[in-house]
C-alpha cells in the first residue's frame, strides 16, 4: 500500500517533470515562513502515514510549483562548484545529496520542487532523480519548516528511556502537535529515527535555519528530561546557544557508568597483531 502510494506520487511529479526551470533567479519570492498542518485529528497528526504525507507528496501551491523560480545565490553557487569539483564528470550525480542540503539551507529549511529541478538540471540528469533521492532521506523537508527544527528520536532505545515524555514536553511547551509549527514561525516539530546516541538516550536534533547556509547547525541534544528539553527549547527562543550534547555529563556511556573494557582483553585474540 505505502509503496503503491509512494510510487503514484513519483509518477504524479514525473508527470510534470519537463517544465522549463526559470534561471538566474534567486529565493522564492512567495513562500511562507512556515508551513501550516492541514487540519485532521490528532490521532492522524500523529501516525508516521501522516508524516510522509507532510514529508514527501507534492501538491502544487502558490508557494510551491514548477513556475516559480529558484537558483543558488552566488555564493553557495561556489560551494555546488567546489562539491561538483570532488567527483569524477561521469559520477557527478554522487553530488547530489550535499547539493540538496545546500539548496535547504539556503530555502529555510525545506526543498520546493523548482529547486529539485535546478539540481537536475546542474547535475544533468532526469528530474525524478532527483524527487527520488529528497523523498526518500527523512533529512530532506518538502514542506516549509520553523527556524527551529526540532526532531525527537522515535527509536526503541529513546521509546523506552523516555522519548515520548520528551515529545509531550514539548508539544505542550510549544502549544503544537508533532508535524506543526508554531504561530510565530519559529518552531516545528518532527520526529527522526535512530540518530546513533542511543547511549543517552533520549535525544532530539536541531536543525538551526537561523543563520542561512553560513551559521547552519545540526545539533543533538542528549540525556534529556521534560524539564531539560523546554529550557533548550526557551534558550533558542532568547536567540542563545543551549549546551550541546549531553545535558548531565561530558561523554557517552550507559548510564551507571563504563560496563566494557574496563582492563586489557585477556585473549584469544582473532589473529597475533604482534607483527602487523
Ligand atoms: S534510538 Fe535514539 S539515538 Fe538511537
Amino acid at each position: 500500500m505505502a509503496l503503491r502510494r509512494a510510487a503514484s506520487q513519483l509518477t504524479a511529479l514525473a508527470g510534470r517533470a519537463a517544465a522549463p526551470i526559470v534561471r538566474n533567479a534567486t529565493a522564492n519570492p512567495v513562500a511562507p515562513t512556515a508551513f501550516r498542518a492541514p487540519s485532521v485529528g490528532i490521532a492522524a497528526q500523529q501516525s508516521r502515514s501522516y508524516a510522509h504525507v507532510i514529508i514527501n507528496q507534492h501538491r502544487d501551491t502558490e508557494f510551491n510549483n514548477e513556475k516559480l523560480a529558484w537558483d543558488y545565490t552566488p555564493e553557495n553557487m561556489k560551494l555546488v562548484t567546489d562539491i561538483l569539483a570532488k567527483y569524477p564528470e561521469n559520477y557527478k550525480q554522487s553530488a547530489m545529496i550535499p547539493m540538496l542540503d545546500v539548496a535547504q539551507q539556503q530555502n529555510d529549511g525545506w526543498l520546493p520542487v523548482s529547486a529539485m529541478n535546478r539540481v537536475a538540471q546542474l547535475l544533468g540528469v532526469a528530474n525524478m532523480r532527483v524527487y527520488e533521492v529528497a523523498t526518500f532521506y527523512s533529512m530532506f523537508n518538502r514542506n516549509p519548516v520553523g527556524k527551529y527544527h526540532v526532531m525527537i528520536c522515535g527509536t526503541t532505545p529513546c521509546m523506552v528511556r523516555g522519548a515520548q515524555k520528551i515529545e509531550a514536553a514539548l508539544e505542550e511547551h510549544l502549544g503544537i502537535k508533532k508535524w506543526g509549527t508554531t504561530d510565530d514561525g519559529m518552531f516545528t516539530l518532527g520526529e527522526m529515527e535512530c540518530m546513533g546516541c542511543c547511549v543517552n538516550a533520549p535525544m532530539v536534533v536541531v536543525a538551526d535555519y537561523t543563520g542561512g547556509t553560513k551559521d547552519y547547525t545540526y545539533n543533538y541534544y542528549e540525556d534529556l528530561t521534560p524539564d531539560s528539553v523546554k529550557k533548550i527549547v526557551d534558550t533558542l527562543k532568547r536567540g542563545e546557544k543551549p549546551k550541546v550534547g549531553s545535558q548531565i555529563r561530558d561523554k557517552a556511556e550507559p548510564a551507571p557508568g563504563q560496563t566494557t573494557l574496563l582492563e586489557p582483553p585477556t585473549g584469544p585474540y582473532c589473529r597475533d597483531l604482534t607483527d602487523a
